[in-house]
């Protein structure tokens, strides 16, 4: 059976050999054909991703007519129609800050011709009737607000436009914390709040700019005596390696769960009603928090309805240098941090 067995192993072999070539020959064929489905997919995703870093003008390569060139045409016209409506956001945004701009700068000469007129009439109050010349008392109080309105809506779009520039220099926080509970005293035994000034225990000098980080610190402590009830309010100064932090805490109506974060929003008031005649234009926080924003400092407030809010503002030592930690708590301590 010689022959017969030559013939067997003569088949078997070129089965074998056959059989191995085949595999390679479907691995090959596999990999040839993912490949062609893969890569597209790949291009696409590093565009996609390319799109989401902001690139808007990124587009995938379409090539053929089959279903990844549709998918490539598509994602193309989606990519088309976003960068269309982002442009048009984007200027109908430039062209409500220049129309609030260049209103506020217009009302300005009016005003100032009105507000002589007004001082007028306010300095010869005496000579009229009562009716007329308790008139000429609102007249005048409701101007100094229009003014202090105009001042803060210049202010906010200087800020929109980015024309808002940092000018620091060393300064001693606590005596600009001092300055500023100086300024506020006589409005806050008005109010019947007396102001504790909580001295740092080591130095709080940083670089900052003495003007913002005082517009910032009045408006914390205006704000806190114009909520505060008449209860003590406590300014505290502290500051560590690399920050110096202000805190301004009161006792009185405080915030409700949630409006932690709203109080930094434009004209946003817990009480619009009351507070249309106190306090100030509405504006105060919003730009205190472009303030702190400008010096890479944080903003942060904490409260409690009935028990008195908390607002504290962080500052780093040196602009080239991040907070790490900020050297106060704004959660008095007992208090669990998730009820902020
Ligand atoms: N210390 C505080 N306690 C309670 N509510 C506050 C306090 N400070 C600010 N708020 C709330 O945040 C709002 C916005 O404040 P702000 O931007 O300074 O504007 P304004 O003082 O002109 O109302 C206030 O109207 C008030 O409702
Ligand atoms: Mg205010």
């Amino acid at each position: 059976m010689y022959q017969e067995q030559a013939t067997l192993r003569l088949i078997s072999n070129s089965l074998l050999i056959g059989g191995i070539a085949l595999i390679f020959l479907i691995g090959a064929i596999a990999w040839l054909v993912a490949r062609q489905a893969v890569t597209p997919v790949r291009r696409a995703a590093s565009v996609a991703q390319r799109l989401e870093a902001g690139d808007l003008g990124e587009r995938m390569p379409v090539s053929g007519e089959d279903d990844l060139a549709r998918l490539a045409t598509s994602f193309n016209s989606m990519a088309d129609s976003l960068q269309t409506q982002i442009r048009q956001l984007e200027a109908l945004s430039r062209v409500q800050q220049r129309f609030v701009s260049d209103v506020s700068h217009e009302l300005r000469t009016p005003l100032t011709t009105v507000r002589m007129a007004a001082d007028l009439i306010h300095d010869s109050r005496q000579e009229f009737t009562v009716p007329v010349a308790r008139s000429a008392e609102l007249l005048s109080g409701e101007l100094d607000r229009f003014e202090e309105l105009l001042a803060d809506l210049l202010e906010i779009s200087r800020f929109d436009a980015g024309f808002a520039a940092l000018d620091t220099e060393p300064v001693d926080l606590e005596e600009l914390v001092d300055r500023v509970v100086l300024g506020a005293r006589p409005l806050a035994e008005r109010r019947g709040s007396a102001l504790i000034l909580e001295r740092a225990t080591g130095d709080a000098e940083a670089d900052v700019d003495p003007r913002r980080v005082e517009r910032i610190i009045r408006n914390l402590v205006v704000n806190a005596v114009e909520h505060g009830e008449g209860r003590p309010i406590c300014i505290a100064v502290e500051g560590n390696e690399t920050a110096v932090a202000v805190l301004v805490e009161d006792h009185g109506v405080g915030l409700r769960p949630g409006e932690a974060g709203l109080v930094f929003n434009r004209f946003w008031r817990a009480d619009p009603a009351r507070a249309r005649h106190t306090g100030g234009t509405g504006l105060g926080l919003a730009i205190s928090l472009e303030d702190a924003h400008l010096h890479h400092g944080w903003l942060q407030a904490w409260g409690m309805p009935g028990e008195g809010a908390r607002f504290r503002l962080t500052l780093p030592r040196r602009q080239d240098l991040p907070i790490g930690e900020s050297p106060l708590p704004l959660v008095p301590r007992g208090v669990e941090e998730d009820a902020e």
